[in-house]
């Protein structure tokens, strides 16, 4: 798919059929994941990949009852590593490039899964400590979103954007 075309046509979906992720596909998205940009190349991000009934029941109960995450087949869960870009970056590895890293990552799974004709969404509210409990992170890993991926069951119309002439500024603010 042409990358523009991607770009426009992915849309966040909701609503999943049951048909499942090839292993071949999900491959491909969690490599499109791991091509992402990251700083210092420290790739401080974690996939957690959810197929268990319960650990999705559980993902449903920390995001506020987001139960559409539970409709799909396969859940990525995305993990700053933050121990990882710490150790290079200190504070700022710590607060902002683990979390820019995944930002990165998440969005070349959402790209890469729409290319292949999958839906997602980018789950970012939910209750955390409930979320690292259900995925069992380790100490220094942070889930940052919960992508359910499933062959969509939806087409819903484009999300409207702000004009660029609200959120682009010639040289500086005025
Ligand atoms: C940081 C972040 C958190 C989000 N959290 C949620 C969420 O918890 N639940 C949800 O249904 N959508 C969530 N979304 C998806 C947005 O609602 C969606 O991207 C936005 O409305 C634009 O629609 P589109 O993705 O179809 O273009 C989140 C998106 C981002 C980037």
């Amino acid at each position: 798919m042409e990358l523009f075309a991607a770009i426009k046509g992915r849309r966040s979906i909701r609503s999943y059929r049951r048909e499942d992720v090839a292993s071949e596909d999900l491959k491909r998205i969690l490599e499109a994941a791991t091509d992402a940009p990251s700083a210092g190349n420290m790739q401080s991000w974690e996939f957690v990949i959810v197929r268990n009934h319960d650990t999705k029941e559980a993902l449903v109960d920390a995001a506020y009852g987001q139960d559409f995450i539970a409709q799909a087949p396969v859940v990525i869960v995305v993990c700053a590593n933050i121990a990882r870009s710490a150790s290079r970056y200190r504070e700022r590895g710590r607060s902002l490039y683990s979390i820019q890293d995944t930002a990165a990552a998440i969005q070349n799974i959402l790209l890469a899964s729409y290319g292949l004709g999958y839906g997602s969404c980018w789950v970012g509210a939910f209750d955390e400590s409930k979320a690292a409990r259900a995925i069992n992170t380790p100490t220094e890993v942070r889930p940052i979103a919960i992508i359910p991926i499933g062959r969509s069951a939806d087409s819903p119309e484009p999300r409207s954007r702000f004009g660029l002439e609200k959120v682009t500024h010639p040289e500086r603010f005025a």
